[in-house]
């Protein structure tokens, strides 16, 4: 079994250079389906979900490759819907974004249901819901949901949640209907953008993405293009507290300031000074005296849930207390038992987390219990004592490119064994 182990103790000090964002890479992956010619995602990160994805189009009989400029390259025009390998769907939920842009292109899907995951439930019904707006007919049956619709029209659609996945889904379903499509209450992360950006480079016209109302104006057909999506502003903010939890001094490139506006302004709130050096790449100064703060997962512009537990790890080192509410994901807290393993004194109430600052965590053998938490493992471990031991790295794996080398460049003593 693969570990990562971590020796605690180093300070970091250096260059970082940051990856594209995966959670713009994905939906750009499957909304690939609706042009049938040749789309390149320059620079793709070639994660475990980019390859899980990969392998799900190429059984579809997709062409993908990766040239050696890391280049993704992809063609759709002989997709067989009926390829679909459902054990690839079920081991990411983000595959059900298929379904948006194979609805629009066949007229119909059926698509297994995506489980739920550790995380939460994560239900669908917000995608269904629009779906069915557009014209479709949805059954659930036997673990599956089809969708049909002879041709896909407009509507306007209000999501009782911003829900990042249904508005890419629903997103993608109407950029090629007929007639005028409205979304409300869109999620407004800044991977929203970059998706709608993407679809309009292809012919599309999507305006107001990222502001909340998303109006889509039905085209015939999409063309081939070359994409540079945005860095990865997770993995950026990983790296910010990083540099925090470490008392250090780093430059991060690829870090896009206003993106990354909700986290960095908590990080300021605890002590942590920034400087935007250029365009996407800030100099982050975590050292001196932090503060305790309070936090509320919210969706964007509010703080982000995928970097509540790298904050949390911070807050588990910094003096007074902390209470941390989540609102995005039910059950996002399976860190807390592996950080008050280490050392940490974190209690759970509901949805909210009460941290009290420890002095310092000492190392042991933990689990990545989903991907942000296990990066938040790594966090911890950078400044435990002794040896952290963190397993089940498939987590970790998913969604961080290189991540021990990247951590190494900047001097810290982590390495991975297979034992
Ligand atoms: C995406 C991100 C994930 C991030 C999350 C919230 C990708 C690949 N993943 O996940 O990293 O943590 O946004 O920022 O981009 N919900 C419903 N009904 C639905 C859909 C969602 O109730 O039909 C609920 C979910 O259960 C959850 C909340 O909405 O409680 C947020 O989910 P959503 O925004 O859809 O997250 P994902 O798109 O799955």
């Amino acid at each position: 079994m693969e570990k990562i182990i971590v020796e605690g103790g180093n300070k970091l000090n250096g260059e970082v250079n940051i990856s594209l964002a995966k959670n713009s890479v994905l939906p750009i992956i499957v909304a690939s389906i609706l042009s049938p010619n040749d789309i390149i995602i320059n620079n793709a990160p070639i994660l475990e979900d980019v390859v899980v994805l990969s392998d799900l189009l190429t059984g579809m009989d997709c062409e993908i490759k990766n040239d050696s400029n890391g280049n993704l390259k992809i063609n759709t025009s002989n997709i067989k819907e009926s390829n679909m390998n459902s054990e690839l769907i079920r081991k990411m939920r983000a595959s059900f974004l298929i379904m948006g842009p194979m609805l629009s292109r066949f007229g119909k899907c059926k698509i297994s249901m995506p489980g739920g995951c550790n995380i939460g439930s994560r239900p669908i019904d917000l995608h269904l819901k629009g779906f069915k707006l557009l014209g479709a007919e949805i059954e659930i049956g036997h673990g599956f949901v089809e969708a049909k619709a002879k041709k896909l029209k407009g509507n306007r659609i209000y999501l009782d949640f911003p829900s990042v996945g249904a508005t890419e889904n629903l997103l993608m379903a109407s950029v090629l209907a007929e007639g005028t499509t409205i979304i409300e209450n869109a999620a407004e992360e800044p991977e929203i953008w970059d998706l709608a950006n993407f679809l309009n480079s292809m012919g599309a016209k999507v305006t107001g993405a990222g502001v909340g109302k998303i109006t889509i104006e039905g085209v015939d057909s999409l063309k081939g293009i070359s994409y540079t999506p945005i860095y990865d502003r997770v993995e950026a903010g990983t790296f910010m507290v990083a540099a925090a939890i470490t008392n250090s001094k780093i430059t991060i490139n690829g870090a896009n300031e206003e993106q990354l506006r909700p986290t960095i302004e908590k990080l300021k709130e605890c002590g942590v000074k920034f400087e935007n050096i250029k365009e996407n790449v800030m100099l982050v100064d975590g050292t001196g005296t932090k503060n305790s703060v309070d936090i509320k997962t919210l969706p964007y512009p509010g703080f982000p849930t995928d970097m509540q537990a790298q904050m949390m790890t911070l807050l588990a080192v910094t003096k007074g207390s902390s209470i941390i509410t989540e609102t995005v994901f039910e059950n996002r807290f399976m860190h807390v038992a592996e950080l008050v393993r280490m050392g940490a004194n974190i209690k759970i109430d509901g949805r909210t987390a009460i941290i009290e600052g420890v002095e310092s965590l000492t190392g042991c053998e933990v689990k990545a219990t989903d991907l942000r938490a296990g990066a938040a493992m790594i966090l911890a471990g950078l400044v435990a004592q002794g040896k952290t031991e963190i397993s089940d790295l498939y987590h970790i794996d998913r969604g961080y490119v290189d991540i021990e080398e990247k951590f190494r460049g900047l001097g810290a003593n982590i390495y991975r064994v297979d034992k």
